[in-house]
């Protein structure tokens, strides 16, 4: 059954380029993203796997470990990260797990076979500190992932776990937040002290409440 919000990750014992890995151990105290792309030497996936290795150090800016994965072995892995090296104008700094077995595949639902009963789609997970997936996404092998979405919600994940807060369409790190409709109007003052703004008694903003 494919994983919801909520669902605790499956953990699990993989190879990786980076070595032999128990999944949860792993990721420690940390956030992680776990993605999947279909296979190896294609030219999308190795666009994608060049931008997150240029962008790592955002990720750790936010306590984000990636891990990428693909049915593929470990030796394609590395020949092909000479390529990514090569062709994206980047150092591979975070594993890909090998995954010929398809253990995580199957655990994480990245086969779907109405498109393709061998390769994984490309599956997005946020985990959270506590193991529990907190986002999925799902796109096709034709489109890679825009990353910088993806640290966008990793901001908004981080943000609204700690604060009675939501973000609004399109938010981005230091813009208005929307207060959660679960907070009282007397609470929200409280809670707010940098001000409420009340549009309608449901839409109330208030500034980013941690900067
Ligand atoms: C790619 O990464 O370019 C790709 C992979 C599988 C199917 C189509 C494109």
């Amino acid at each position: 059954m494919a994983l919801r919000l909520g669902d605790v990750a499956p953990n699990f014992s993989a190879t990786t380029t980076e070595g032999t890995i128990d999944f949860h151990g792993w990721l420690g105290n940390s956030w992680g993203v776990l993605f999947s792309h279909p296979a190896d030497y294609t030219p999308v996936c190795t666009t994608e796997l060049g931008t997150v290795a240029r962008i790592k150090g955002e990720f750790e800016k936010r306590n984000v470990k990636v891990i990428a994965v693909s049915v593929d072995p470990l030796e394609s892995h590395h020949g092909w990260i000479k390529d990514i090296n090569e062709t994206q104008v980047c150092t591979m700094n975070f594993p890909v797990i090998a995954d010929p077995n398809r253990q995580v595949a199957m655990a994480y639902d990245m086969i779907h076979p109405n498109v393709d009963d061998k390769a994984t789609v490309r599956s997005v997970f946020v985990i959270g500190p506590d193991k529990k997936v907190k986002l999925t996404l799902t796109y096709p092998a034709s489109t890679g992932r825009n990353f910088l979405e993806i640290l966008r919600v990793i901001d908004s994940l981080q943000l609204t776990a700690n604060h009675k807060v939501a973000t609004p369409a399109d938010w981005k790190h230091g813009q208005d937040c929307i207060v959660s409709p679960a907070v009282s109007d007397p609470d929200a003052d409280k809670l707010f002290p940098k001000g409420v703004r009340r549009v309608k008694p449901y839409l109330r903003y208030t500034p980013q409440p941690n900067l």
